[in-house]
């Protein structure tokens, strides 16, 4: 059985992706999880300069999912490359950096550092964070999401992502975007926009009001999203959003994912990438499936 999957030039043993801001940078969870399971870490996202993050709280768990506005804490690149980057070579995994940017400049610029990095596999534009209170986020515009990736795409021969927001009225020209731009695959879906308010204090739960919504509760939209990209375009999806489980995953194989990324079921099982790709394996011997491209073929309709 083959599972090997490949993003552009980036080759993953299997196609099981932990998604951006849910696995640390992959160290912390040394010991946690079964790293052979893992096709590839995103680490969470990095900045130019170091993020405090916004207001606490940062989580609120919902019966089916949890509301986070993190506000994309981080050390910074140049600490990161310093204090965390030299452990990740050893993790039996592929890295992924997932770069946010509040400009295009500071994009060029986290390339530009990160690009002579060899424990850098592989770069996720994060295109889609909801939480920095701006009006419009880079991945709800096709023209801004086609300029940044068409001008990043000269400065790295690495394979290049774009993580995109659901939150969009035609995820297929945003895709189309992403693709005729350059870039080797689009992720998705990245967190929905969304309130939860406390009716005693009648405040919001969160320190910064509003957050991104992720977990079981998004799964059916972010399916279909990943259904209607992965049909409109050549390059490979990167599909997620609320899988729990190996159905969950092998649903959005069948949407047409070429891998799959875990986030939210990180938090409360680290090593969940063992037991979906092992039901996975069990899935695919049972129904006579050689390799993952017999299975994205398979949807039925
Ligand atoms: C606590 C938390 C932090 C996240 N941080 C990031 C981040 O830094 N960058 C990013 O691109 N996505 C971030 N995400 C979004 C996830 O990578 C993922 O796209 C989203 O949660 C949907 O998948 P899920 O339902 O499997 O969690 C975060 C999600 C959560 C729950």
């Amino acid at each position: 059985m083959n599972l090997a999957v490949n993003i552009g030039k980036l080759k993953l043993k299997n196609p099981i992706i932990c998604a951006s801001g849910t696995f640390g940078f992959g160290d912390e969870l040394k010991g946690l999880a079964d790293f052979s399971s893992i096709g590839a870490v995103v680490s969470k996202t990095i900045t130019v300069d170091p993020k405090e993050g916004n207001l606490p709280p940062r989580i609120y768990e919902t019966d089916c999912g949890v509301i986070n506005s993190i506000g994309l804490a981080n050390p910074g690149v140049d600490s990161f490359i310093k204090e965390k980057l030299p452990a990740l070579g050893k993790l039996q995994t592929k890295h992924i950096i997932s770069l946010g940017g509040f400009s295009e400049k500071e994009y060029k610029q986290l390339i530009k550092k990160l690009d002579k990095q060899k424990e850098v596999d592989a770069f996720e534009l994060n295109l889609s964070c909801p939480n920095l209170g701006k009006k419009k986020l880079i991945s709800q515009s096709q023209k801004l999401t086609y300029n940044l990736i068409k001008n990043l795409r000269k400065l790295t021969k690495k394979p290049l992502i774009a993580k995109v927001t659901p939150e969009v009225t035609d995820i297929i020209e945003i895709a189309k975007a992403v693709s005729d731009a350059g870039a080797d695959a689009v992720s998705m879906v990245n967190t929905y926009f969304s309130l939860a308010i406390d009716i005693e204090t009648k405040k919001s739960y969160l320190g910064n009001i509003s957050g991104g919504y992720s977990g079981p509760a998004i799964k059916p939209m972010s399916l279909y999203k990943v259904w209607q990209a992965a049909n409109s375009i050549d390059i490979p999806v990167i599909g997620g959003g609320g899988i729990t489980n190996y159905k969950d995953a092998i649903e959005f194989f069948l949407a047409g994912s070429t891998a799959v990324s875990l986030g939210t079921i990180n938090l409360a099982y680290p090593n969940a990438a063992e037991s979906i790709l092992a039901e996975i394996k069990k899935y695919m011997k049972k129904n006579k499936m050689k390799n993952l491209g017999n299975l994205r073929r398979s949807f039925n309709g």
